[in-house]
This record gives structure tokens, C-alpha cells and sequence, in this order.
């Protein structure tokens, strides 16, 4: 027996267009929350592009105006703030996409980890996405199908990717149980919840980690000059990789993707393991 004919499918063209959508990327002024915010205004979506540091949010979202010609707005959003996440919340309203961008990372081997920097970390990368996520659920109205949230994990949500990392790392993977835990809840409701893992990047951020200087016991330079030559694609990922992974998240393309965590890292947490077999 012949299996009933589906709904008309939609043309390929207009699971891209997001227009009539409303998009809020957190930690948007560079770096990859910059591509994001960018890729979603050129497919349509009014971006609102926040960040802790104002001006460069503002500067940001005048220059999306300009390329794009759409409509964006910006605002100045610490994710670790609860009040400055709900008045924010509270201006803007019942978003459609919410991209948990904004992280911090550094690099220090565990004698040298400080109480204060730990919980520095934990308290933007894990205390910043519940906080918004919660919030983005709290006010998104009656009509929540088609909404989605795009936690900007990293590959350290799947393991630990070198040295110095054990704050970061565990943070991160406290990402990717919020991406689980939340998609659960909000699946009902046709709300859909997943993570991209990039690989490293080099962002303004990443540049800065780089230049910064050197904590004692690890040679950050040296550590990033080996990854391109240790991943499968032989390249670092770009923005431009992480943007359009976020733009297909977003989409109606993933309308079958819910609670998962997708590596966007040039294969290199696929590849054999270092020493299994000679
Ligand atoms: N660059 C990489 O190699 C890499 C790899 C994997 C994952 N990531 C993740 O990608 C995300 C973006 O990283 P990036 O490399 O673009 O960083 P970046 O430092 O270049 O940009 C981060 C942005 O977040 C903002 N920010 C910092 N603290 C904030 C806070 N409390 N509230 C709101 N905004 C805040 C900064 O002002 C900055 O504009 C982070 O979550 C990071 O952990 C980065």
C-alpha cells in the first residue's frame, strides 16, 4: 500500500528566510556571536545584538543596518546579571531565536586555578545561559512553536581539549546539560534546544587568550599552533563555520533536531585516538 500523500513541501529558498523573526544573540559584539548576529540579519531576522560592553553592541548593530538594511537593535546585556537579563527580556519580548553566545575562557593549569577565576567562568558560561534561557522561556508568549535556543558550547562540552582548561571544560559541559535539560521541558511546546561545539577559533577573544601572555606551565601560543596540523580538515574553524551551523539550528531545516550537541571542529574530536594501535 502507497503511503499518503504528505503537506506540499516548503521550497529550499524559504527555510531560509527568516524574516518576520526576531533574534537575540548574547556576547555579540565580535567574535562569533558578531557572524551569528550577522548571518541571521542577512537571512532576514531583526537581530537584536547584545553584549556586556554597550558601544561595541551599538557599533555592531549600526553595522548590520547598514550591510543588511533591516531592522536591529541593540542593548547592553551582562548574562550573569539576573536583573540586567530580565529587564532586557522585559524591553524586548517574546523572542524568537536566542543564541547563548557570550563566554568567557582562559588558561591555567589546576595549581595555579584560582576559587575566584573557577567561579568567574562558571558564573558566565553556566549561571549566563540558564539565566537567559530561563528568561527567553518565561516571556515567550503563547506562540512558541518554531522557537528555538542555540547554546554556543565548544568542543570542550564533549572532553577535555588540552591543559588548563578544568574550569572551562567543566563549564561547558554544564552547557550541554543545560541544552539537554531545557530541550526536554520546552519540547512540548515546539520549542527546540541544541548546542554547536566549535573547535578552536581564531576570534578577537582567542587572539587576546593567545598575545595575553603565558601562565606558568602552559605555552598557549604552542598549544594553538598544533591544532590546525592535529585536525582532520587541517584548518581552524572560522566564524563563518560557527554562523551558518547556528543559521541551519535556527532554521526549519532542523526542525527534527532537538537536545543534541553538534561539533562544528573540522572532524578533530572524531579522529582515532593517539596511541590505540601503533
Ligand atoms: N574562539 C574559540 O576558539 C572558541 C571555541 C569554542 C567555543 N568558543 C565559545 O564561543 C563563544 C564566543 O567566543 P569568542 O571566541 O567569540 O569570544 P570573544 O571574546 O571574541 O567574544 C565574546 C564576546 O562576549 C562578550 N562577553 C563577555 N562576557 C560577557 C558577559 N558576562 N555578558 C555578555 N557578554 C559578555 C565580550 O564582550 C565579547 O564581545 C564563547 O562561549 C566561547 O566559550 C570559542
Amino acid at each position: 500500500m502507497a503511503a499518503p500523500p504528505g503537506p506540499a513541501l516548503p521550497p529550499i529558498a524559504s527555510l531560509l528566510d527568516l524574516s518576520g523573526r526576531t533574534a537575540l544573540v548574547t556576547g555579540a559584539a565580535q567574535g562569533f556571536g558578531f557572524a551569528i548576529a550577522r548571518r541571521l540579519a542577512e537571512a532576514g531576522a531583526r537581530v537584536i545584538v547584545t553584549d556586556v560592553n554597550a558601544d561595541k553592541a551599538a557599533d555592531a548593530a549600526a553595522r548590520l543596518a547598514t550591510e543588511f538594511g533591516g531592522s536591529t537593535d541593540s542593548a547592553r546585556l551582562d548574562i550573569s546579571d539576573e536583573a540586567e537579563v530580565r529587564a532586557v527580556f522585559a524591553r524586548f519580548g517574546d523572542v524568537d531565536f536566542l543564541v547563548n553566545n557570550a563566554g568567557v575562557f582562559s588558561n591555567f593549569t589546576i595549581e595555579n586555578l584560582t576559587v575566584e577565576e573557577f567561579d568567574r567562568i562558571q558564573r558566565v558560561n553556566v549561571r549566563g545561559v540558564f539565566l537567559c534561557s530561563k528568561e527567553f522561556a518565561r516571556t515567550m508568549g503563547d506562540r512558541t512553536a518554531g522557537k528555538v535556543i542555540v547554546n554556543i558550547a565548544s568542543v570542550d562540552a564533549l572532553g577535555p581539549s588540552c591543559p588548563g582548561q578544568v574550569h572551562y571544560t567543566s563549564s561547558k559541559h554544564a552547557v550541554a546539560g543545560l541544552t539537554k535539560g531545557f530541550s526536554v521541558e520546552l519540547a512540548p511546546k515546539g520549542v527546540r534546544v541544541c548546542s554547536i561545539c566549535p573547535g578552536a577559533a581564531l576570534t578577537e577573544g582567542a587572539i587576546a587568550l593567545i598575545t595575553g601572555g603565558t601562565p606558568a606551565g602552559i605555552d598557549i601560543a604552542a598549544q594553538w599552533d598544533g591544532i590546525a596540523a592535529r585536525t582532520p580538515s587541517r584548518r581552524l574553524v572560522t566564524v563563518d563555520d560557527v554562523a551558518l551551523g547556528v543559521l541551519f539550528l535556527v532554521s526549519p531545516m532542523a526542525a527534527g533536531i532537538t537536545g543534541t550537541l553538534i561539533p562544528v571542529d573540522g572532524g578533530i574530536t572524531s579522529q582515532p585516538w593517539e596511541g590505540y594501535v601503533e
